[in-house]
């Protein structure tokens, strides 16, 4: 069992807490707070407990001088002052003197917000390289580290890795109900389970559909990667997205695990893969001129839902369609329908489906939205989290 905060007497000590603050931001604007929000409770729980709170995370990936413009976490630190109900202070360094200094002065309760871990990846990917002497740098500012940001465990970086190598650890309440969730819940779910997965990226999904469909009931498919799986199947898909080189793969699985893999049976398209206009209906055995998928249809919300209603357990990943595009959010927001209306153990695993989950307005519907994107899938696919296996054993 690891470690978490309430191991630790927190009393007047520099706590290290690693957030995953990597929140969308437009012009300055933060798009989406939900990673802040969930990051709360174990940064009150640091507060209440008399500690002295230093926040690190990183945002987005740096590249050049000019992505440190884009991907500064001031933003970050209002949101979080608003949130808290108290005056986070940001230092706008790294490293150095003035990050030094503001920690030496600093009383309990109060929570600084250090600037953009990442930034130390310009120009040497000090950062994501988990340079050593970086990792022994951060550890030094402070007495224990709390690993709360679940979206990076399965990144072996110097503010996760590197900092835990060398101070004690733990983790955080968000870590905590992440594995919790993830690992205990569907290891050992509730039958009949049913794994909906979807998106674009076939490649990253195919792993995780190997595992899970061994362990899963029924396994739903929808989005790019259902595509592949009715073009295994012998479909003419026409203009629609598929990964060639899943085919044969998609078709050992279909063959193996032919009671188990759902799959659509209309949808939606259009000429181009864009939110335009033209909106096209067809049953997906005869997609008909050049038309490009890009939903699913209501007569596979219909199948999809008979399943739903037997579920005692569900996992989602992916949207169902391009949940993005005004014109084909439709499956993505029906699915969003008909999982809150089900009595089972709802967990959705993070990325863009837990992000249209939010946007649609079901975030408090389900047992659990996970804040990870590649983190929850690679604790799905059993692989082991370097930044939790490194966090102290109680
Ligand atoms: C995420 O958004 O999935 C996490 O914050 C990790 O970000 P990364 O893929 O840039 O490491």
């Amino acid at each position: 069992m690891k470690k978490t905060i309430e191991d630790y007497d927190l009393n007047n000590k520099k706590v290290i807490i690693r957030c995953d603050l990597n929140v969308p931001i437009k012009d300055g604007k933060i798009l989406d707070d939900n990673r802040i929000k969930e990051s709360l409770k174990t940064i009150k729980y640091a507060m209440d407990h008399n500690a002295k709170i230093i926040i690190l995370s990183h945002l987005g990936r740096i590249k050049s001088e000019e992505d440190k413009i884009t991907n500064t976490l001031s933003p970050v630190a209002n949101r979080l002052s608003k949130l808290l109900g108290i005056k986070v202070k940001f230092i706008d360094k790294t490293r150095g003197t003035v990050l030094e200094k503001a920690i030496n002065d600093m009383k309990a309760k109060e929570v600084i917000l250090v600037q953009n871990t990442r930034f130390e990846d310009f120009p040497n990917k000090l950062e994501s390289s988990n340079n050593n002497e970086l990792g022994k740098y951060w550890a030094s500012l402070a007495d224990i580290y709390i690993n709360d940001a679940f979206g990076t465990c399965h990144r072996s970086h110097a503010s996760n890795v590197g900092i835990a190598n060398n101070i004690p650890s733990g983790i955080g309440f968000l870590v905590e109900k992440e594995l919790k969730m993830l690992g205990d819940r569907l290891n050992k779910p509730s039958r009949p389970y049913v794994v909906i997965i979807g998106g674009a990226k076939m490649n990253d999904k195919i792993k995780v559909i190997d595992k899970l469909i061994k362990k899963a009931d029924y396994v739903l498919l929808g989005g790019g990667i259902a595509n592949t799986f009715l073009v295994a199947k012998g479909f003419d898909m026409k203009a629609s997205l598929y990964d060639e080189q899943s085919i044969d793969h998609a078709k050992y699985l279909i063959d193996n695990y032919s009671n188990k893999i759902i799959l659509p049976v209309d949808g939606y398209g259009s000429y181009s893969y864009k939110d335009s206009e033209v909106k096209k209906y067809c049953f997906l055995d005869n997609v008909y001129d050049s038309l490009m998928i890009l939903d699913i249809g209501p007569k596979t919300i219909e199948l999809f839902s008979k399943y739903i209603k037997r579920a005692k357990t569900i996992f989602w990943n992916g949207p169902v369609g391009v949940s993005e595009f005004h014109n084909f959010e439709y499956g993505t927001k029906k699915m969003c329908e008909v999982l809150k209306e089900s009595k089972a153990c709802v967990v959705i695993g993070g990325g863009d489906s837990a992000a249209a989950a939010i946007r649609f307005g079901y975030k408090q519907k389900f047992e659990h939205i996970s804040t990870g994107g590649g983190a929850s899938l690679e604790y799905i696919e059993g692989n082991p989290l370097p930044a939790i296996e490194i966090i102290d054993e109680k």
